[in-house]
């Protein structure tokens, strides 16, 4: 049995990107034979930057009816807030005393950090940088390794937290015996969703479209999409068409046949748009109608977030135990 962890901090809700780039993959992965699965939402993570309760509140319910939206399936994933299983805090401070204070110098998140502060001429480099931005290599680290999983589906960005898990891991171990597992990160290689601008899809570029817009609103951005002047009958390159290249990741491969012969006979955009827009509207209102539906069941939501996190401190507090025993801490 092979454990894969995946954790979302509760800070934007999904856009194409990161549903074809990461929930899917996710999915996907979960589903596999032998497979145990869990889905949190790290929300101490998400506390960094998010100091509004309401938002806070909202976003950990619209993650939660994400993933469920995209097809998460509750009886076979646990899926829990990160908040309500409080021996991630306790076996974070155990991590943190095995952690070497320059590994989290060498964090990229607090580099990037620094850096800034340098470029703009700040005399205090940690300017902006709270001890929760400086340590949270750690407490992901106690997510990871709290439930000894064996592979952390990630982005890019977070390759090095996992390094860091293990890095953290392997001197306990080293100290106390075989106690913690170290875990492999999975990334996506080559999965880059194009934004509006052609640059990757991110929020933070403003090209990026939301996952559950309604009809109404999604026709409209794909009809905002930049095309060139030329005339319908003009034979396209669908290999040099953002809009094609969004239609490949939604359509079947008979649709996608069929609308590049539709290019090399010339279309014109508008028609190319519709297209597009018929076929992700097709495929993302089922899921859109399942998380509005979801959104607006927020007790179903948290009995759901519940039972999975009493599923989760039943593990994670024996994996405590162990090392409270092994280091000879409380009473045994
Ligand atoms: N840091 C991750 C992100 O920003 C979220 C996260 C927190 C996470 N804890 C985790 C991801 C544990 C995987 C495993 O995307």
């Amino acid at each position: 049995m092979k454990t894969i962890l995946t954790g979302v901090k509760p800070t934007q809700l999904p856009h194409w990107g990161n549903y074809l780039g990461a929930i899917l993959p996710a999915l996907s992965l979960s589903q596999g034979k032998d497979v145990k699965s869990a889905l949190f939402i790290a929300d101490y993570h998400a506390l960094t930057t998010i100091h509004d309760p309401e938002i806070m509140k909202e976003m950990t319910y619209g993650v939660a009816a994400t993933w469920l939206a995209c097809g998460l399936d509750p009886e076979r994933a646990l899926i829990y807030r990160q908040s309500d299983v409080p021996e991630t805090f306790e076996l974070a401070w155990i991590l943190s005393c095995f952690t070497p204070k320059g590994l989290m110098n060498r964090a990229h998140a607090y580099k990037a950090k620094v850096q800034e502060n340098q470029e703009q001429g700040k005399k205090d480099l940690d300017f902006g940088v709270s001890m929760g931005l400086y340590t949270y290599p750690i407490l992901m680290s106690a997510d990871i390794l709290l439930f000894s999983a064996d592979e952390v589906p990630v982005g890019e960005d977070q390759i090095q937290h996992v390094e860091i898990a293990r890095d953290i891991a392997q001197k306990i171990n080293n100290t106390y015996g075989e106690l913690l597992k170290l875990p492999e990160f999975v990334t996506q290689k080559g999965k880059l969703i194009p934004g509006l601008d052609g640059r990757k899809m991110s929020k933070s570029y403003g090209n990026h479209i939301p996952l559950f817009l309604d009809s109404k609103k999604l026709r409209k951005m794909i009809m905002k999409i930049k095309t060139d002047s030329s005339p319908p009958e003009t034979p396209k390159d669908p290999n040099v068409s953002l809009i094609f290249d969004f239609y490949k990741e939604f359509a079947t491969d008979e649709q996608i046949q069929d609308l590049r012969k539709r290019y090399e006979n010339g279309i014109g955009w508008g028609e190319a748009k519709q297209a597009l827009f018929e076929v992700v509207d097709e495929k993302l209102s089922p899921m859109r109608d399942k998380f509005y539906e979801l959104m607006a069941d927020k007790n179903y939501l948290n009995k759901l977030l519940k039972e999975g996190s009493d599923k989760a401190r039943e593990e994670a507090s024996q994996l405590v135990s162990k090392l409270r025993q092994a280091m000879g801490l409380g009473a045994s």
